[in-house]
């Protein structure tokens, strides 16, 4: 695959980042390109990955769990002053039909994509940068599509809500000059695609009009153009970013 060119965030310098997810294929794409923009990073996750950055300052968080999150953005603001960035990519998928899906499996999945995204616009309005700051969640095309038994119910469920969260928040913190998107991906090559077969991965692919496997470079790109100034005036959008999967959103 081309290898995706960097994307840098302009007139950044002394901005700071939380990034959850951060030690996942689209989180450590984004982290690299904020550092690289002179961006300050929370890096959240919990995995043992380290960026060896003087830059990042590293937590482990679990985002499911309030006072987790509520500590995590606490020590951004202690460590380093101030929070402008609050990108939430931690997620997980699902698998399998809704009739064999148990309770446990539905709500852990729920949990991890939607309602660790409450907890994180909750804890996370309260210290951004007011006007200013950018929120940034991480939807999919499962959530306009419907999904499928590869994706489970939970997690298409899930990432829909999210986009009308995004709206909702939009609306409610654009007088304080918060700005909030989401991107929808399709299928990254991330290692949340190491679940699937190789006859699962090229039908995959073969139902992408693009024909491809977006990276997580171009990803990361899209958020951080949505950081950026060129998205001022965008404002609860969701960027398809499908490889033409989806094409009526
Ligand atoms: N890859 C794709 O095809 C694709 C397509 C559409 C959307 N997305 C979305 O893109 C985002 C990033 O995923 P990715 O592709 O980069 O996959 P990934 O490499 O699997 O990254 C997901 C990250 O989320 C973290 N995470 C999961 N549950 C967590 C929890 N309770 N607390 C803290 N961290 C947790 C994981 O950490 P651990 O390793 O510790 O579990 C992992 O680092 C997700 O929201 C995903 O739904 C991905």
């Amino acid at each position: 695959m081309r290898k995706s060119e960097r994307i840098f965030l302009l007139n950044s310098k002394n901005k700071v980042a939380l990034v959850t997810g951060a030690y996942g294929g689209i989180g450590r794409s984004v982290v690299e390109m904020l550092l690289e923009s002179g961006v300050k990073v929370v890096a959240t996750g919990r995995s043992d990955f380290r960026f060896k950055n003087n830059d990042v300052l590293h937590l482990a968080v679990d985002v499911t769990k309030e006072n987790e999150v509520k500590d995590a953005i606490e020590k951004c603001i202690d460590h380093f002053g101030r929070l402008d960035f609050l990108i939430h990519l931690a997620g997980m998928v699902g698998s399998g039909r809704i009739d064999e899906m148990s309770l446990d499996e539905w709500e852990k999945v729920v949990a991890t994509n939607l309602t660790s995204a409450f907890l994180m616009l909750k804890h996370g309005y309260k210290k951004i940068t007011k006007p200013g700051g950018v929120v940034i969640l991480c939807g999919s095309s499962n959530g306009y599509n419907g999904g499928s038994h590869l994706s489970g119910a939970a997690y298409a469920s899930s990432k829909t809500a999210l986009v009308n969260l995004v709206r909702y928040c939009a609306k409610e913190w654009a007088p304080d000059g918060i700005r909030i998107n989401i991107v929808s991906p399709g299928p990254v090559d991330t290692p949340m695609l190491d679940r699937l077969t190789d006859t699962e991965m090229n039908n995959l692919r073969s139902s992408l009009p693009l024909g491809r496997i977006a990276s997580p470079e171009e990803c990361a790109g899209s958020i951080l153009f949505l950081c950026s100034n060129h998205a001022d005036s965008m404002t609860g959008t969701n960027l398809n970013i499908s490889s033409g999967l989806v094409l009526d959103a």
